[in-house]
């Protein structure tokens, strides 16, 4: 049978910062529990390990390739038409399956080249080893990297393309010579990142939008980006919207993700979260909760270039203003 998916599943697992010595079992385990949609990145360093538990699932038999939407993002540093190629191939090879359902651009961010014999995943640094690290900025035309990404589903190696962390204007000018359109935007959303005209201009385009960090600061906390009082998970509002509707907070925040649209891609490694957030699909809100989700809204973002790379990394790089 071929593959009938045509968008990604509405709930599917986010791999960034699985420990390598985790990320088979959670992947085979999802997959187990009913994921069909994972959501990988070369830069997340694991892909070879989540690789073993995408084949472990499919060698028993639990799901078959075709039932499976797998993507994978190409890094800052291959954004050269040269490197491209070899980036997805790398992803392929490490995944352990011979196409991606979606490949996306990762950022709009094109940093000097890194040779993978040097240093894989290559990270933000050009060379951590410096005395002074430094994040190195590489000029590249989004054209470029569109066009070889355009040149992957020529080959067969993508079933489709599409950018992450990209703006509207950006995403305008792609749609101004693609031959391919991007079926795809992956950006961080959740209730207080609403972000409704970027979904509406994705909805009138017809371009699926993914939302990252759909549970919102958890996931930065560990990484000194948020702290636990940013938490949408203890907000008064989520539990007397997950009380009303019988659910958990993560799951009314989540439901609330999949009923306006959005695929959500949230990460955990605990097997009783994994089905806490796929049951989410079985949540609904009224509108008026729906409503009620949406107010928090702060247009608070936790992942943003514009602050990390300056603390990380010595770079003022802003990127959506
Ligand atoms: N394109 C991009 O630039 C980009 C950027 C960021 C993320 N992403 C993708 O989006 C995925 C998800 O984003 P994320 O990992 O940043 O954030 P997230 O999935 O919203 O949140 C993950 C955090 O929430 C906790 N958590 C998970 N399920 C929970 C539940 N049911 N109840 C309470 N806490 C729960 C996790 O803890 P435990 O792990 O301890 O359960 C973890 O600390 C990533 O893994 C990655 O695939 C993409």
């Amino acid at each position: 049978m071929s593959n009938t998916l045509t968008q990604p599943p509405a709930v599917g697992l986010g791999l960034w910062k699985i420990a390598n010595d985790q990320a088979a079992q959670a992947v085979e385990t999802a997959i187990e529990i009913g994921y069909r949609h994972l959501d990988s990145a070369s830069d997340y360093g694991n892909e070879a390990f989540s690789g073993e538990g995408i084949k472990a699932a499919i060698d028993k038999k639990i799901a078959s390739r075709d039932e499976l939407w797998v993507t994978s993002k190409l890094w800052n540093t291959n954004h050269r038409s040269e490197h491209v190629r070899g980036a997805c191939e790398r992803s392929l090879r490490d995944l352990k399956v011979d196409y991606l359902d979606l490949y996306l651009i990762h950022f709009p961010i094109s940093l000097k080249y890194v040779d993978p014999q040097c240093r894989y995943p290559a990270g933000w640094f050009y060379n951590p080893d410096a005395p002074i690290p430094k994040m190195e900025v590489d000029s590249v035309p989004i054209r470029e990297t569109w066009e070889a990404m355009q040149e992957l589903v020529a080959l067969g190696l993508v079933r489709n393309i599409g950018v992450s962390n990209f703006n509207i204007s950006l995403i305008r000018d792609i749609l101004s010579y693609a031959t391919i359109r991007p079926s795809v935007l992956q950006v961080e959303s959740h209730p207080y990142l609403v972000q409704p005209k970027l979904l509406r201009y994705c909805q009138q385009e017809a371009i699926h939008m993914t939302a990252f960090s759909p549970l919102g600061a958890p996931s930065y906390v560990s990484i000194g980006m948020a702290k636990e009082a940013d938490s949408v998970l203890t907000e008064p509002t989520v539990l007397r919207i997950a009380e009303e509707v019988g659910c958990t907070p993560a799951q009314a925040v989540l439901a609330w993700g999949i009923q306006r649209g959005t695929s959500i891609i949230p990460k955990t490694t605990r097997p009783e979260r994994l089905k806490e957030n796929l049951d989410a699909r079985n949540f609904a809100l009224s509108a008026e909760q729906m409503q009620r989700m949406q107010s928090l809204d702060q247009n608070r973002r936790f992942n943003d270039p514009g602050v990390f790379c300056e603390q990380a990394f010595g770079n003022f790089y802003p990127i959506y203003e």
